[in-house]
């Protein structure tokens, strides 16, 4: 379906933002409207394991609701390689990407929608930091993995109230662990 085309835009909101470990032709901080970040997805192969997984982010649709992000300019090449590598229970999904100028293009995203086996839905903040806190697999601590993006949010000057409160919940339980 890509074959037409030399180039697409992919958009980033989870690990994507911070860590880009395919090439690109150019990497824009962007948006997308309608839609909100949410820890509610199982990770059985990154940062939790089948056993135990671990928490990582999803879109939910929120009308009226910002979510903000990174998108990659890619080779239809690359896109196929990241298509078959983005699993554990993601689907492409096409969006519309605007970027800060206020320009916009159309584009994909990876969306982990309630009927996947991986899923694990919603759950307090505070027990989403306990869930994350007590998560690892091949990948990491599923902590780091939340405070990478804090602070990728951070580095783009933007907010997420839902990842900012489960990183000071995980914050207060590693003080206490100390
Ligand atoms: C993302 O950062 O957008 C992302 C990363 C891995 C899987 C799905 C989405």
């Amino acid at each position: 379906q890509f074959s037409e085309q030399k180039t697409l835009w992919l958009f980033g909101y989870g690990s994507l933002i911070y860590k880009a470990d395919f090439p690109y032709l150019q990497r824009q901080p962007a948006r997308i409207m309608n839609w909100s970040r949410r820890f509610w997805q199982g990770s059985h192969d990154h940062r939790g394991t089948p056993e135990k997984p671990g928490r990582v982010v999803t879109l939910i649709e929120d009308p009226g609701r910002v979510c903000e992000g990174m998108a990659y300019l890619i080779t239809p090449e690359e896109f196929l390689h990241l298509d078959h590598r983005e699993k554990n229970g993601y689907l492409r999904l096409a969006t519309e990407i605007l970027f800060r100028d206020d320009s916009c293009v159309n584009g994909v995203m990876y969306i982990a929608s309630a009927e996947n086996s991986a899923y694990l839905g919603p759950a307090s903040e505070q027990e989403i930091a306990v869930h994350i806190a007590n998560s690892e697999g091949p990948s990491g601590k599923n902590a780091d993995y939340l405070l990478q993006l804090a602070d990728a949010l951070r580095e783009l000057d933007e907010k997420d109230d839902h990842v900012f409160a489960i990183e000071q919940y995980l914050q207060t339980i590693q003080s206490e662990k100390n």
